[in-house]
C-alpha cells in the first residue's frame, strides 16, 4: 500500500447480521477493481464469513479490537493469531468508543500495539481529540501524548497506519472541515518526522475519520496529508459504500 492511492475502510462497529454481511460483500466484491485499497473492519462473529464472501478479491477483513495478550485467563477477550487464523488481517487499536466506553488506556493500546506488531497483524491506531480538548486548545496536546504513548519505545512502524478520528465529529454528522482534518494531519506526520525521520513519516498512511460521506470523501481525499478515509455510518450501506470506494479514484492527489 502506498500513498499515492487512497485507502478506504469501513467501520461495522457492533452492526450486520450474518446474512447482512454476506450479501453486503457479495454485493461489493464486483464493484472492486484491482487497484483499490479497500478494508472491511467488522464484528468477530462476521470476521470469517467475510472472509470466506471476499476470497480472491481484493478486499481485505479486518476486526474492531484485540487483546494484548498471546493467549489464556482472560474472558471474553479475542488474540490477535485467533483473528489472524480467521482470516483477519489488520484490527483498529485505540478507537475512541473503545477509549471512552471501555476504559482504553493510551498504555493498553501501546501493549496492543506491540502484540500486533509481535504477531504480525497489521495495526490501524486511533487517535483523536474530544470537543472540550478542541475547544481548550488542547487538540496538539492530546495528539502528542496519545502518539507518544502508544508508540513508546516503537523502533520499527512496519505496516502502521494511523487513523486521525476527532471524537466531536464521530457519529455526529459533524465532519472535521477539510482545513482543520489536514492541519492534524500535518501536525501528525511532522511529529512522525520528529521521531522516525522524513523516509518513514512521508511514507505512512495518514487515515481521516469521523462523519465521512458520499459527499465529502472526494474533499478529504483532495488533502495532502489525508491517504484514506475511516467511515463508520456510511461504511453500513451498500450503495454509499460503493459511492465512496468509487468517488476515491478519483479525488485529487497530490503526493510528493
Ligand atoms: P462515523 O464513524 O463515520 O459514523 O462517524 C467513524 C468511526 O468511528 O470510525
Amino acid at each position: 500500500m502506498s500513498r499515492d492511492h487512497p485507502i478506504i475502510v469501513g467501520n461495522w462497529k457492533m452492526n450486520k447480521s450474518l446474512e447482512e454481511a454476506k450479501s453486503f460483500v457479495e454485493g461489493l466484491v464486483p464493484k472492486l477493481e484491482e487497484s483499490d485499497v479497500v478494508l472491511l473492519a467488522v464484528p468477530f462473529t462476521l470476521i470469517k464469513p467475510s472472509v470466506d464472501a471476499s476470497a480472491g478479491s481484493v478486499l481485505k477483513i479486518g476486526a474492531q479490537n484485540m487483546n494484548d495478550a498471546s493467549k489464556g485467563a482472560f474472558t471474553g477477550e479475542v488474540a490477535a493469531l485467533m483473528l489472524k487464523e480467521v482470516g483477519a488481517s489488520f484490527v483498529l487499536l485505540g478507537h475512541s468508543e473503545r477509549r471512552k466506553y471501555f476504559g482504553e488506556s493510551n498504555e493498553f493500546i501501546h501493549k496492543k500495539l506491540l502484540r500486533a506488531f509481535k504477531d504480525r497483524i497489521d495495526p490501524i491506531l486511533c487517535i483523536g481529540e474530544t470537543l472540550d480538548e478542541r475547544e481548550k486548545g488542547h487538540t496538539e496536546g492530546v495528539l502528542d501524548s496519545q502518539l507518544a504513548e502508544a508508540l513508546e519505545g516503537v523502533k520499527n512502524l512496519r505496516k502502521l497506519k494511523i487513523a486521525y478520528e476527532p471524537v466531536w465529529a464521530i457519529g455526529t454528522g459533524e465532519t472535521a472541515t477539510p482545513d482543520i482534518a489536514q492541519e492534524a494531519h500535518h501536525f501528525i506526520r511532522q511529529w512522525l518526522n520528529g521521531k522516525y525521520g522524513e523516509e518513514v513519516s512521508s511514507k505512512l498512511l495518514l487515515l481521516y475519520g469521523g462523519s465521512v460521506t458520499e459527499e465529502t470523501c472526494k474533499t478529504l481525499l483532495g488533502e495532502e496529508d489525508i491517504d484514506g478515509l475511516l467511515i463508520g455510518g456510511a461504511s453500513l450501506s451498500l450503495d454509499s459504500f460503493v459511492k465512496i470506494v468509487h468517488d476515491s479514484r478519483y479525488a485529487k492527489r497530490d503526493v510528493s
